[in-house]
């Protein structure tokens, strides 16, 4: 995005504490992503020279979840202060080639890649040593106040020992501040844990640099959401609802109806094709895809799964790493997991299960069915209440069922098992050997009428 060098620190060392957590805050999710991957991206679109995370609590599981070409970790230990988590990225600071540091923290998702090229600019421009990223709150509770002198930023003052009259200051620190790295490396050492925090806090340099006569400027970023902070979960609500909504909004301007966008969970990278109307309550997640003219009623959940055009989801739904072709109809209740396929046109009704199966053009199964490790071919209907029975509780077996073939209500299917193409299977049969094609098929016992038979039993208990 930018031709101007700087490095990325994103300091993500810290336990969410606010958060009454055990886990690390990065890796709480937002928006169908990780914490820690909104301000990752953010960093990576604004394209810098040297990219640096540094990393103390549940530091595995973050070298793990964030690893990414690019990417260099740096380990804080100990949680002492943003300011001492600077000092543990001196070396790594040291071998990057720009002399602009930009350091974020882990927690304002809502940032922009294109703020940070401006703050860099402004910095430039303005040839200071900090310039600190800030916003006016109407409610600044929790955040640095800046206290200005002009265009001079002298101190940030947390929270904890700001005056009253420091409190009423709305000018608040976003946490995002460029630094010169000459000036950031020289007197990060000045930095002591003497303050009411007992930590080393980043934002102390604002009064060192001024110390020494440093210019310390501030960019006031004009959407002050931008900047929002997740420092608990109520903060992490809010944000989600923000996010939710410009996804919503986004697939609204290219076409798609979201009849209620705020009781409506789309991930980041779902796409939706035009004319697509999607009722309240239903999630589109991870990487799925839907296509035009589809209609998603209420409380569907689609998860990494490709709808073709046309596709009728009918209430309470739940898809998983499956792919429906055009004009296919499901649910209501319809259940399709682990790369079940389900072809043109076809029927998936109430209580349906399809695991690992295919379901050809134009067949059915519209009631109270299971499909495992089963193919169907075309215009097979499938009768109510019928179960591939692939589980012999070892291994697993498949149900081959060619086209045309009528599989009548309550079949148990034995599998490995095939039926051939147009035959028939009667009602509550248990087939557990190959049907040739054009047969029916019938296995189960016939049925044998008692006369008289309650009768006398009533007599015997007399
Ligand atoms: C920080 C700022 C505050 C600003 C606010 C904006 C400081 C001292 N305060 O406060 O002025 O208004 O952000 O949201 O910088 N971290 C480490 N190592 C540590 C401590 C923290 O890596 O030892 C990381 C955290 O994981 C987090 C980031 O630094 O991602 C900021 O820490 P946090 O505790 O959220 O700071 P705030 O109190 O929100
Ligand atoms: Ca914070």
């Amino acid at each position: 995005m930018s031709d101007q060098n700087f490095s990325i620190l994103i300091l993500a060392a810290g336990k969410a504490t606010r958060f009454k957590s055990e886990h690390s805050k990065m890796l709480h999710r937002l928006a169908g992503r990780f914490l820690g991957e909104h301000i990752l991206q953010t960093a990576q679109a604004a394209n810098p020279d040297c990219l640096y995370m540094v990393i103390g609590h549940e530091k595995e599981e973050l070298r793990k979840t964030f690893a990414r070409p690019g990417l260099v970790f740096i380990e804080q230990n100990e949680q002492l202060g943003t300011g001492h988590a600077v000092m543990m990225a001196r070396e790594e600071l040291e071998k990057c080639p720009s002399d602009t540091v930009l350091v974020l923290v882990g927690d304002a998702p809502l940032l922009r890649p294109e703020t940070l090229v401006h703050l860099v600019e402004i910095h430039r421009k303005a040839r200071a040593a900090a310039t600190i990223l800030t916003t006016r709150l109407e409610y600044p509770t929790g955040y640095g106040r800046i206290v200005r002198d002009r265009d001079r930023v002298r101190a940030i003052v947390e929270e904890k020992v700001a005056t009253p009259d420091q409190k009423r200051i709305r000018e608040i620190n976003s946490g995002i501040i460029c630094f010169s790295r000459t000036h950031l490396l020289k007197h990060l050492s000045e930095l002591t844990a003497d303050n009411a925090q007992k930590e080393f806090l980043l934002t102390d340099l604002v009064e060192i640099f001024n110390r020494h006569r440093l210019k310390v400027t501030a960019f006031p970023v004009a959407d002050s959401r931008e900047v929002l902070g997740a420092n608990d979960r109520v903060e992490m609500a809010q944000i989600e609802r923000h996010l939710r909504l410009h996804k919503a909004v986004a697939l609204m301007r290219q076409g798609v109806t979201v009849v209620d966008p705020q009781a409506t969970y789309i991930d980041p990278d779902v796409e939706v094709g035009q004319d697509t109307v999607i009722e309240p309550g239903a999630s589109l997640l991870g990487r799925t895809r839907l296509g035009r003219d589809c209609h998603i009623q209420q409380g569907c959940v689609i998860t990494d799964s490709s709808l073709a055009d046309r596709v009728i989801l009918r209430p309470f739904c739940v898809i998983s790493n499956s792919e429906v072709g055009a004009g296919a109809a499901l649910g209501p209740f319809a259940r399709l997991r682990e790369n079940a396929v389900i072809e043109e046109n076809a029927r998936i009704g109430n209580f349906v299960e399809v695991k690992k199966s295919r379901v050809g053009r134009g067949s059915k199964a519209q009631h109270l069915t299971y499909l495992g490790d089963a193919t169907l071919g075309q215009k097979v209907n499938i009768g109510a209440g019928t179960i591939t029975c692939n589980y012999d509780g070892v291994k697993k077996y498949p149900t081959v069922i060619e086209d045309g073939v009528f599989i009548g209500s309550g079949n148990m299917l034995v599998a490995p098992v095939r039926v051939g193409q147009g035959s028939y299977t009667a009602a509550g049969s248990t087939i557990s050997e190959d049907v040739p094609p054009d047969s029916l098929a019938i296995a189960r016992s016939r049925q044998v009428n008692k006369e008289g038979w309650v009768k006398e039993r009533k007599r015997q208990e007399e």
